[in-house]
């Protein structure tokens, strides 16, 4: 079966690589994917695959049925959105669409996941269960994943697969990561309200500034007191306003950041210990405050017999060599793991690097993916997919209770 996927692959390469610069040269911005969705729609139509737009807003999910018995349903995601930057690559096929540009590799995510349908469609008459291609927009707002799943795409799904393209690791080969792949990313926004006064008398007054350096520091020192040093947390405020003149002593200011966490039981915890530490040092001098914490997306937390199917495919596609094991997560963010809290799954890094190029980073208006990459990312996730039927355990029957 693998020969057959890497033979079906090598003869749809040229036409994936033209759906590629397609892509490329078409991005369109967070939940604004009309064109690349209904392009997309009508290449997983052309397949006989069913198709239904309008999923997430700008989603689109294909149904590949399979002719088994196998009731589960593997779902495989891939994003489309692109980022609000200026293309400086210089390519034929650069962006046409003015400060627009597939600098996150999204271009590459579609192609592999129709390159994927039209690999499996062309397989279906031997797979025992449903692939179901979820095509998301709005990732890079962390908004798409929330909205397919609002609308149901997950319904029914038993495992679910992904993949992001990746710089630093070489074009042709992969990254794997059991457990935490990327954090958890809230925003924090606190309110200090202080007493204005004059800026020589400050007995007289409730220096809202003070107190929120106080609270920057507090909060710093505090993540490497009372946190789990093996369990980071990242809190960075990055903005930062109060005041009306140099000798008036400020009464409000706001103070706005975001919060990285890797482990769930962290992640559940820090709002309350935030709001105390905020709450108690403005309290010890007198100003009130408000605490805004809002929760953004979960940590990725890869499944690890998802991972280790996806991990012994690779292997056996492209050899040891070019399928590394990845020994750390990401403090970035990634709305896959929204997905996650429907289904168990596996996410895994495409290499897209080209050293001789010194490898601009993602969300660069230089950076450039090895369109190499592509038939890696098709064949792994076509024969993973083929795979799960053949060696994915169903999860155990319940134990029957006592009577
Ligand atoms: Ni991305």
């Amino acid at each position: 079966m693998l020969t057959q996927i890497k033979d079906l692959t090598t003869q749809l390469t040229p036409r994936l690589i033209e759906i590629r610069r397609h892509l490329h040269a078409h991005p369109e911005l967070s939940g604004q994917e009309y064109q690349t969705a209904a392009y997309v729609a009508g290449v997983l139509s052309s397949l006989g695959l069913q198709v239904e737009e309008a999923v997430g807003k700008t989603g689109v999910v294909g149904h590949c049925p399979g002719v088994g018995t196998d009731q589960r349903v593997l779902a495989i995601r891939t994003d489309m959105d692109a980022l609000p930057i200026t293309e400086r690559t210089g390519l034929a096929y650069a962006s046409r669409q003015p400060g627009v540009m597939h600098a996150c590799g999204h271009d590459m995510h579609t192609t592999v996941g129709l390159g994927t349908a039209m690999v499996l469609a062309q397989l279906g008459a031997k797979l025992p269960g449903t692939v179901r291609f979820l095509f998301q927009p709005a990732e890079e707002i962390a908004q798409g994943a929330g909205w397919m799943v609002q609308d149901g795409a997950m319904r029914d799904v038993s495992h679910i697969l992904g993949l992001h393209v990746f710089p630093s690791i070489p074009a042709r080969s992969l990254g794997i990561r059991y457990g935490a792949l990327t954090a958890a990313a809230d925003d924090l926004e606190i309110f200090i309200q202080g007493e204005s006064g004059h800026g020589a008398r400050p007995h007289e007054a409730t220096d809202a500034i003070w107190i929120a350096a106080q609270v920057i520091t507090t909060l710093q020192q505090a993540i490497s007191r009372t946190q789990n040093p093996l369990r980071p947390v990242v809190l960075t405020i990055g903005q930062i306003s109060g005041g009306r003149a140099p000798n008036v002593i400020a009464d409000q200011v706001r103070l706005a950041g975001t919060v990285r966490s890797l482990h769930p039981e962290t992640h559940e915890n820090l709002p309350a210990w935030i709001e105390t530490i905020v709450q108690g040092v403005c309290h010890t001098h007198g100003a009130t405050c408000e605490v805004n914490y809002r929760r953004g997306v979960p940590s990725v937390q890869n499944d690890p017999a998802l991972t280790q199917l996806v991990e012994q495919a690779a292997v056996e596609a492209w050899g040891r060599d070019r399928v590394q094991i990845l020994p750390e997560p990401s403090l970035g963010a990634e709305d896959f793991s929204l997905y996650l809290q429907e289904a168990p799954g596996s996410m895994f890094r495409l290499g897209v690097g080209r050293p001789d190029q010194g490898n601009p980073p993602l969300h660069h208006p230089e950076f450039e993916a090895d369109e190499g990459a592509i038939a890696t990312g098709v064949v792994t996730l076509a024969y993973a997919a083929w795979q799960y039927w053949q060696h994915l355990k169903r999860p155990e029957e319940p134990p029957l209770t006592p009577a």
